[in-house]
């Protein structure tokens, strides 16, 4: 996979999500979504307010879809902070494509205008390649906790990126 490139969500990529909810893909997760949730996250992505959200679709090589990753607007310690999450279709797993994506969305969230501080992300603590995938990154793994997702209980890992750092040491 030569080049790797983020393109916004669009009407066309309903069947991504589809890809994204097997069984297998949502293993940890808390299990696949109801075609109906498929759909109202499909118009969700579509609809985003580009001041607070953003959701790209990973491209290769400048033509074909391998995955998808964005970025909202959450609380966090009591300050607006940028949570992301993102997956990658098996056949393009194992290859270091998450790993660039986010690096892509890291650049993408540090020039976003709403120029918040941190980037946070919360893999189920059993996801061993999306843990991966925030250690590679650069962020700092600060705790875990469980909470509820898509309606049952998930142990979480909670890392943070600082996406402004030279700010620390101006606000210091
Ligand atoms: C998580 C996911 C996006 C990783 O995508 P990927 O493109 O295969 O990840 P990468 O190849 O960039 O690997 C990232 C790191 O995780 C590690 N990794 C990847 N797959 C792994 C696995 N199955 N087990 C353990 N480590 C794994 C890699 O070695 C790499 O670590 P390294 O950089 O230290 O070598 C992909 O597995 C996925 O879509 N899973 C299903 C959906 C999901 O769980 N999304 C995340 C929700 S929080």
């Amino acid at each position: 996979m030569e080049t790797l490139t983020l393109r916004p969500w669009s009407e066309g990529d309903l069947p991504l999500l589809r890809a994204a909810n097997t069984a297998a893909m949502t293993a940890h997760l808390n299990g696949p979504e109801s075609e109906r949730q498929v759909l109202g996250r499909h118009q969700r992505y579509l609809g985003l307010d580009d001041r607070t959200a953003r959701m790209f679709v990973v491209i290769a090589d400048r033509v074909r879809p391998v995955g998808a990753i964005g970025y909202w607007t959450v609380e966090w310690r009591d300050e607006p902070a940028f949570e992301t999450g993102w997956f990658v279709v098996p056949a393009a797993q194992g290859k270091g494509v998450a790993s660039r994506a986010l690096a892509l969305l890291i650049d993408d969230a540090r020039a976003h205008p709403a120029g918040l501080r941190h980037l946070v992300a919360f893999p189920a603590v059993e996801n061993a390649a999306s843990n991966g995938v925030c250690r590679r990154a650069g962020f700092e793994r600060a705790s875990s906790l469980a909470g509820e997702f898509r309606g049952s209980e998930l142990t979480m890992n909670v890392w943070e990126l600082d996406l402004h750092p030279h700010r620390a040491r101006l606000e210091s």
